[in-house]
């Protein structure tokens, strides 16, 4: 992968959270996509965090590109009835034949549980996905989920 990847982080419908703490600064590096009313970005741009409720959800994304890293993300997911609701979290470089890094939380009915579905994109060429449940019930608490990203793997 020779370009750097966007990180960017989308969620979908009702009342999930997403918290994000940073060496850098969110007021400077990152913008609210959409759903402003749902993202607050404290503690002076060290703290940023994304809501979900009946009426919208948010999202955010980095304003530079990177090369390499480790993106750790708290996320507490939708409980009961969630069927409908994704709440993403990927890296994306711009272009036909771009790069990308996916974690999708797939919501369920009441009951039955989440999939975390990945996929890996290089020259535009995806055809990676894969498919978990999870070991845990990611609504109970915020859990952190990280993607690690160095020339050896990821
Ligand atoms: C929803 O739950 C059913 C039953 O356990 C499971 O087969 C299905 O894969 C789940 N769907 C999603 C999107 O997680």
């Amino acid at each position: 992968m020779s370009r750097g990847l966007v990180p960017s982080a989308i969620i979908l419908l009702f009342s999930n959270l997403i918290v994000g703490a940073l060496s850098g600064n969110f007021i400077k590096d990152f913008d609210i996509t959409w759903g402003d009313q749902h993202a607050a970005i404290l503690n002076n741009g060290k703290l940023l965090t994304l809501s979900l409720d009946q009426s919208s959800g948010s999202g955010f994304k980095s304003k530079n590109e990177y090369l390499f890293g480790k993106i750790d993300m708290q996320i507490k997911l939708v409980p009961d009835n969630s069927a409908g609701v994704v709440t993403a979290y990927y890296l994306s470089s711009l272009g036909a034949t771009h790069d990308e890094i996916d974690l999708e939380f797939l919501g369920n009915m009441s009951g039955q549980p989440y999939m975390l579905h990945t996929n890996i994109f290089t020259q535009g060429q995806g055809n990676r996905e894969q498919q978990f449940y999870l070991w845990f019930d990611p609504t109970a608490n915020f859990h952190t989920y990280s993607i690690l990203w160095n020339p050896q793997l990821i």
